[in-house]
C-alpha cells in the first residue's frame, strides 16, 4: 500500500507483470466475503472494496468520503466507540471486537472488526480496517446457548418436580403413620402394650420426618455449622435410642467404640444427622435383617482426594452393615445429592451428601467402601483435635 511497496513492472516474453500495488489492489478488489477499506486519520472513508458493498450495501461512490461511524448503531456512536476503536488502534498497534453494525437499509448484523494503523515516516496516514460477516455464526451460538439454558432449565423444573413429588409422598406416609397410631390410641387408650407399640411408631415416622427436614435444609443452606468440641463416643450414646429406634427388631445394632479418642470439633446436630442416615441407609440394605456395627477409631490417613498429603490424625465413626452392598455404578453416583435406588416416598437422595456435606465442612473425609451382595461400610472420618494439628495427646 505504501510507496516503498511498489517495485518495477518487468516482463516475461510479452507477458507484462503488474507491480506490487496492482497485484494488492486486485487481491482486495477481489474479495468479496470481507468488508476492507481505509480510513483517513479522521475515520473518513477513503477506499472501499466489493466485500464492503456486499456486507454492509453501499457502492464505493455512496460511501467513500463519508465518516465510518455511520455503520455504528447509535448507542455505540454516542458512546464513542468509532473514536474510541481508531485511538485504541493509533496507542496498541492494532485493535480488534466483535459487535453489531449497521447495514444500508438499517438492519443490524453482527460484526468482526479489526483496525490497523498505517504509518508512513512516522506519520499516521489513515487506517485499514476489516470487517466481517459473522451473523451467522454468532446467530448459531446463541441458538446453541438458549438451547442448551432452556435445557438445563428443564431439568432443574424436571428434578425439582422429582424431589417435591418424593417428599410430599414421604411426609404423606409418615402423618398417616403418625394419624393411624393417635387414631388407634384414641379408640383403645387402655390397653397400654398396644399403646405403647403405637407410640413407638409415631416417634419413628416422627424422627424421620425430622431427619428429612434437616437434610433438606442442610442441603439448602449448605449446612450450617456450628461446631464445638465433642467426644464421638458421647454424641454416639447421647443418640443410640434414635438410632435404635430406627431399626426394626430384626436389625441388630452393635456400638464398638475405641477408647480414649481425641476429641473433634463438630457440630453436634449435623453429626447426630449424618450418623442417623448411614443407619437409615444399611436398614434400608437390609430388608431381611442383619447387622450393623457402629465402631469409632484412631485412624492415620490423608484426604482421599489429597492421596499425597502428609498422614494425620482423624477419629473415624464408621457404620457398617451385612446388606445388599452398592454396584460400582450406584457407589459412583451415591454422595450426589438426589440421587436415590429408592422407590419415591423411600428415599430423596440427600442422606450420603449430607454426610460427605457435614465431613468436608468439618476438615475431614467420608469413605464408602461396598460390595455388592457382601455390605457396606462408610466411615465419617474427622481431624483429631480440630485441624492443623497432625500431633498432641488429645485425650480431652
Ligand atoms: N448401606 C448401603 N447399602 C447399600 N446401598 C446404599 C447404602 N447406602 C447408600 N446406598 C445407595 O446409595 C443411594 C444414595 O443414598 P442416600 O442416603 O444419599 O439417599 P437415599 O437413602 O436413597 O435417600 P435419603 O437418604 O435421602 O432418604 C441409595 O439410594 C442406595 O442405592
Ligand atoms: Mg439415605
Amino acid at each position: 500500500m505504501s510507496a516503498a511497496h511498489v517495485v518495477k513492472t518487468t516482463a516475461i516474453g510479452s507477458i507484462p507483470l503488474i507491480d506490487d500495488e496492482q497485484q494488492f489492489r486486485l487481491l482486495v478488489q477481489s474479495v468479496t466475503d470481507y468488508a476492507i477499506y481505509m480510513l483517513d486519520p479522521d475515520g473518513v472513508i477513503s477506499n472501499w472494496n466489493p466485500g464492503g458493498e456486499r456486507i454492509k450495501g453501499y457502492t464505493r461512490e455512496e460511501i467513500v468520503g463519508q465518516h465510518f461511524s455511520r455503520f455504528y448503531t447509535e448507542e455505540d456512536r454516542l458512546a464513542g466507540e468509532p473514536e474510541y476503536g481508531l485511538r485504541m488502534a493509533r496507542e496498541h498497534g492494532k485493535y480488534e471486537k466483535e459487535g453489531w453494525r449497521l447495514r444500508k437499509d438499517g438492519s443490524r448484523f453482527r460484526a468482526s472488526v479489526v483496525i490497523d494503523p498505517i504509518w508512513q515516516d512516522g506519520r499516521l496516514i489513515g487506517y485499514a480496517k476489516i470487517t466481517r460477516d459473522i451473523t451467522e455464526r454468532y446467530e448459531a451460538q446463541k441458538r446453541l446457548e438458549l438451547a442448551q439454558r432452556a435445557l438445563a432449565q428443564s431439568q432443574k423444573i424436571e428434578a425439582v418436580g422429582k424431589l417435591t413429588f418424593g417428599l410430599a409422598h414421604d411426609f404423606n406416609n409418615l402423618l398417616t403413620v403418625i394419624i393411624n397410631s393417635l387414631e388407634l390410641i384414641k379408640a383403645h387408650p387402655d390397653d397400654a402394650e398396644r399403646v405403647g407399640r403405637l407410640v413407638d411408631g409415631a416417634v419413628r415416622a416422627a424422627d424421620r420426618g425430622a431427619l428429612l427436614t434437616r437434610q433438606l435444609l442442610a442441603f439448602a443452606r449448605g449446612q450450617n455449622l456450628a461446631p464445638e468440641w465433642h467426644d464421638v463416643n458421647g454424641l454416639l450414646a447421647r443418640s443410640e435410642s434414635l438410632y435404635r429406634r430406627a431399626c426394626d427388631t430384626a436389625i441388630d445394632v452393635r456400638f464398638e467404640l475405641g477408647e480414649g479418642l481425641p476429641a473433634v470439633f463438630v457440630d453436634a446436630a449435623q453429626f447426630e444427622a449424618a450418623v442417623l442416615n448411614l443407619v437409615v441407609n444399611s436398614r434400608d440394605a437390609m430388608p431381611d435383617g442383619g447387622t450393623i456395627r457402629i465402631g469409632t477409631c484412631l485412624r492415620y490417613a490423608s484426604p482421599p482426594d489429597k492421596a499425597d498429603a502428609v498422614e494425620r490424625r482423624y477419629v473415624c465413626v464408621t457404620v457398617a452393615d451385612n446388606g445388599t452392598g452398592m454396584s460400582a455404578a450406584v457407589q459412583e453416583r451415591a454422595i450426589e445429592p438426589f440421587y436415590t435406588t429408592k422407590e419415591v416416598g423411600k428415599g430423596s437422595g440427600l442422606g450420603l451428601s449430607q454426610v460427605h456435606g457435614f465431613a468436608a465442612q468439618s476438615g475431614g473425609f467420608a469413605d464408602i467402601v461396598s460390595q455388592l451382595g457382601t455390605g457396606t461400610r462408610v466411615s465419617i472420618c474427622l481431624p483429631a483435635d480440630g485441624e492443623g494439628e497432625g500431633e498432641g495427646e488429645g485425650e480431652r
